[in-house]
């Protein structure tokens, strides 16, 4: 009778909150931020996958890499009454608004991959990895791997204003303070698509006596990455000898250029955010269980040490 009693009262605190219904009924709109890189192409397929296995009915909306576009499509979903919403924000600011809309209609938004400037309580929970700490591992990697050798380095930063472009970049900045050796010469961003790490790459190479003065390249992504090594052979150079080459995602196309010996480290982020994000709506639905506010993804270091070749084949074809 007594737990009769506090599923009763559990159900209709988290009905009062979010809404209320079960998992196989559940209508979950997802505003995607657009199709920049690799990764993400993986992170839409691997949802869309997700969203079928499990029998959600899953509304997709690409925002063209237009935060006004996420917007709207966050407010369509609120006037289709859907049970709740992931966001993978393009920018960390500017969502107060909306997020309290959102909230309004007990709808619960779950951010997929990226981090906003906003009050916790306007959120359920935020599934992603430790950007920050991507951009430790990438500093340490490169540190290690220069010992004491003079290095500059140029860095190509993901989109302005976007949560992995500010806290890689502080990541990295913090691995290689102290060691005066390691000096970021040019920083700039390529908006985390391959067309334009390329041409801010041909940029650094031209500034730098066409890349001999470049020890390294940091790419906030693996596209990034893939752009700038077409550059540096373009330019004469080897990439992944003349020019150190780390970056973050794991594509499989890094992993070609590894086994090629044209890239040398990638910190892994799984593309598979729908997973949890959905495991935590089950959970509150069925079990009226609250997330905690942070589901963190691994991140794991690949050098050319791992088998490039066999993660490439493992990799291939999921959806990148
Ligand atoms: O938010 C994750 C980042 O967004 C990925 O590292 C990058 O490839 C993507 O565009």
């Amino acid at each position: 009778m007594k737990l009769k009693t506090a599923l009763v009262s559990a159900t209709i605190l988290a009905a009062s909150m979010f809404g209320s219904a079960s998992a196989a009924q559940l209508v979950v709109g997802f505003s995607q931020i657009g199709s920049e890189s690799g990764w993400r192409a993986a992170e839409t397929t691997l949802t869309k996958q997700e969203a079928e296995k499990r029998g959600i009915d899953l509304k997709f909306a690409d925002a063209q890499q237009k935060q006004e576009n996420q917007i709207k499509a966050i407010r369509s979903f609120i006037a289709q009454g859907v049970n709740a919403i992931l966001l993978a924000p393009v920018v960390e600011t500017g969502w107060d608004a909306v997020l309290k809309e959102a909230k309004e209609a007990k709808i619960p938004v779950i951010l997929l991959d990226r981090t906003v400037n906003a009050p916790q309580d306007l959120y359920m929970t935020a599934v992603t990895s430790d950007l920050v700490h991507e951009g430790n591992v990438a500093g340490d990697w490169l540190v290690k791997t220069v010992g004491d050798k003079k290095c500059n380095i140029v860095e190509l930063q993901g989109t302005t204003g976007s949560s992995p472009a500010i806290a890689r970049k502080k990541g990295f900045e913090e691995a290689i303070k102290g060691h005066d050796n390691l000096k970021i010469v040019r920083s700039q961003t390529g908006d985390f698509t391959r067309t334009k790490g390329k041409e801010v790459m041909e940029s650094f190479l031209k500034a730098e006596n066409g890349g001999k003065d470049i020890c390294a390249l940091y790419a906030h992504n693996d596209d990034m990455a893939v752009g700038a090594i077409q550059a540096i052979k373009e330019a004469g150079l080897k990439p992944g000898k003349d020019i150190l080459i780390v970056s973050v995602d794991s594509v499989p196309d890094i992993f070609k250029a590894m086994a090629a010996g044209e890239a040398n480290a990638t910190v892994e982020l799984t593309p598979n955010m729908a997973g949890p994000a959905f495991d935590a709506l089950d959970a509150y639905f069925k079990d009226k269980k609250e997330p905690p506010k942070w589901i963190q993804t691994e991140s794991k270091l690949y050098t050319q040490a791992d088998d490039p070749e066999k993660v490439y084949e493992a990799k291939k074809g999921l959806g990148y």
